[in-house]
């Protein structure tokens, strides 16, 4: 089955978008290791990880489907945060933009009839409500807990929130 050059083309710039995601995450991550913020630094390597992962499923469908694989350049991540609020608020507004990225997705695959291609894409519009809900919930802690008391959200991430 081939994929049709539409689609192909957007995924391959999702496919930098998800690598710039990973890129922004890791950075974010190493800003708090290096506030001795060891919670939440883990909790965005991971999710580095996570979005490196979906770069990959990306590949992957495109090479399943007989397309061509194309990684665009990937922009330096904003490397600097005065806050936690700061870098999380970054994090919820790029998932934000991700989720309307997947919808733009949807949208080309729908209008080419491709049902594979929509069939792929569910499993990134049902990610995206996670990933969102997630975010904009360490949003909602990290702004009640307050810049002064931030290392409380090691307390509150060591018990599996
Ligand atoms: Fe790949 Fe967090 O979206």
């Amino acid at each position: 089955m081939m994929i049709g050059k539409e689609l192909n083309d957007a995924i391959n710039a999702q496919v930098g978008a998800e690598f710039g995601a990973s890129l922004q995450y890791v950075t974010i991550a190493t800003h708090f290791d290096g506030e001795g913020l060891k919670k939440l630094a883990a909790l965005f390597y991971k999710q580095a990880e996570e979005e490196r992962e979906h770069a990959m499923k990306f590949i992957k469908y495109v090479v399943d489907t007989g397309g061509e694989v194309r990684i665009p350049a990937v922009a330096a991540p904003k490397a600097t945060f005065t806050s936690a609020e700061e870098a999380v608020k970054l994090s919820l507004d790029w998932e934000l933009e991700v989720t309307a990225q997947i919808n733009k997705l949807y949208d080309i695959a729908r209008a080419k009839n491709d049902y594979a291609g929509q069939n792929f894409l569910n499993w990134f519009v049902e990610e995206q409500v996670e990933e969102v809900n997630s975010m904009d919930n360490l949003l909602k802690v990290v702004r009640r807990v307050g810049e002064k008391n931030i290392v409380m959200m090691e307390a509150y991430l060591a018990h599996g929130n």
